[in-house]
């Protein structure tokens, strides 16, 4: 097992993870564009015999960091996939040179599993935005403060 930050052979697969796992799914030409052209995007990769099981892309914007597209094939899901890319994230974010002090993600409000994972994993709730997305589904924001104390090994 390993969790490595994407390469371009891998971005075929990240879009169908997203595809199989997301309302509102982006695909291989956005993925394209986000890992080479977005200057604020690091993608990382959770891989497993060779095979990409899920993937976590987030936004580094000044003291910032936002989890834009997270998703764990829906058959290994409830493994401990999505906890490691998170922990994983959470050691780049330590490693940064200007600490990163917060960690924001939005769920849709019916997407119970991705609430009761962020809340297992010590995010709170702070804000509703209305017909956040383009079905109108409200979107729930959730915040995790980033532990500097916390041992990496943990
Ligand atoms: C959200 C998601 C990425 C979580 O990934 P995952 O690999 O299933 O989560 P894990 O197995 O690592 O779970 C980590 C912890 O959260 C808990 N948890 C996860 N889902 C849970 C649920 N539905 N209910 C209760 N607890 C849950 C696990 O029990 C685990 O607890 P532990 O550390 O005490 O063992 C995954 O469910 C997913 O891909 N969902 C579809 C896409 C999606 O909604 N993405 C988020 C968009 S914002």
């Amino acid at each position: 097992m390993s969790v490595r930050k994407a390469e371009k052979e891998d971005l075929r697969e990240i879009a169908a993870i997203a595809k199989e796992c997301l309302t509102e799914p982006l695909d291989e030409v956005f993925f394209y564009q986000e890992w080479k052209e977005n200057p604020i995007a690091t993608i990382l990769v959770y891989e497993e015999e060779k095979r990409i099981l899920g993937f976590l892309d987030f936004y580094l914007y000044f003291e910032v960091a936002s989890i834009a597209q997270f998703a764990v094939r829906k058959r290994e899901q409830k493994r401990g996939i999505g906890k490691t890319l998170l922990k994983a994230m959470e050691e780049i974010l330590k490693k940064e040179k200007d600490p990163i002090w917060v960690i924001n993600a939005e769920v849709r409000k019916t997407n119970q599993n991705a609430i009761l994972f962020y809340e297992h994993m010590g995010f709170q709730y702070y804000d509703r935005k209305p017909q956040y997305y383009s079905d109108k589904e409200d979107a729930l924001c959730y915040y995790k403060g980033v532990d500097y104390e916390q041992n990496s090994s943990n």
